[in-house]
Parts: C-alpha cells; structure tokens; sequence
C-alpha cells in the first residue's frame, strides 16, 4: 500500500477516457493494489472520492466514502467501469472540490438520483441507487473517468474560487466537499 502523487489539472491523463478493467483482472494483484492505493491517497488527502486518472492510472475505477453521516465509521465503496443512469430530472446545486484542483471550489448542478451500474473490489456486479450527496460524488468521479473535470460543469465562473472566499463569502458558510 501506498500513498501516490495525485495528478492536477493541466496534467494531460486527467482529460483522457479511461479504460476499462477487463473482469478477469479484477483479483488480480495490479488491481487490489491499485484499489488499496486509492484508498490511502484518499485518506491522506481527506478526499471524499478518487478516480483513478487521478493518480496517473488511465483505467476505470473509482473509490469513495459512501456513508456522510457524521458519527458513523465512512464505509469505502469501490466502483470498476461504472455506469450511471439519472432517475430523476430534478437537479440540485452543490460546491465541490477536487484532490486534482487543489484549494478551490465551484458551485456544479448535477442530478439528485441515479442509479449505478458497477463491479465491485471482488469482482461481484453491483448496482444501487445514489441519492443526494453520495449521487453528487459518483457523477464527479465518473466525470474523471470520462476526461471531465467539474470546472467543465460550471455554467457561471463566477461561482468558481478558492476555498477560503467561497465559504466566506459565495456559500453562506455552507461548503460540500466532493474530490
Ligand atoms: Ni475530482
């Protein structure tokens, strides 16, 4: 296990298409230790998501903390060529951050439901409903694994800054993390 260097923008890999994880490969150690990475990259970077382009591995996996609630231990779900449909046409407004832009925030809409198409660290297919929050971050991790990063997503720039102004200023004090 170990902590990796988290590519930022400017760094070409990050606006690549990511490929996917052949099923076969999943068990396979190049894997679980890429997943075992991603996870202590995460922590060390109190991320709330990451995608693999992210530490410079063009392939199609994505890890998060899945559970928000503040007194709970955050479980860790791991997401390989994932897929995502919306369920809904309701939208919301979030500030997010990004471990590949560092110090900053930008205010994103992104659909409120979705459901998930995935394999799991195991190798077991897995698909689930994301709402709220948790749909926030799959939708920016799976952006990454598209070449997208949320600043694409910003429709007015003016919603765009560092973290310090934005909470002072632009959210009420009310900033939502997602990387
Ligand atoms: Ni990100």
């Amino acid at each position: 296990m170990a902590i990796r260097k988290v590519a930022v923008m400017g760094h070409p890999i990050l606006r690549q298409v990511a490929k996917p994880i052949a099923e076969a490969d999943i068990g396979k150690p190049e894997i679980q230790t890429l997943i075992k990475d991603m996870v202590a990259t995460m922590f060390e970077y109190d991320g709330r998501g990451l995608a693999a382009p992210q530490i410079h591995e063009s392939v199609q996996l994505v890890v998060m903390l899945w559970d928000f609630e503040p007194d709970t231990k955050a479980q860790i779900r791991v997401l390989i060529n994932p897929t995502i449909e919306n369920l809904t046409e309701e939208t919301a407004s979030c500030w997010e951050g990004c471990l590949s832009l560092p110090g900053l925030r930008g205010k994103v809409t992104r659909s409120t439901k979705i459901s998930v198409k995935a394999w799991d660290q195991t190798g077991e297919k897995v698909e689930f409903v994301a709402e709220g929050f948790a749909a926030t971050v799959v939708q920016h991790e799976c952006d990454h694994l598209l070449g997208k990063l949320y600043v694409d997503r910003i429709k007015d720039l003016s919603e765009f800054g560092f973290s310090r102004e934005c909470t002072q200023f632009l959210t009420g004090g009310d900033t939502v993390d997602s990387e």
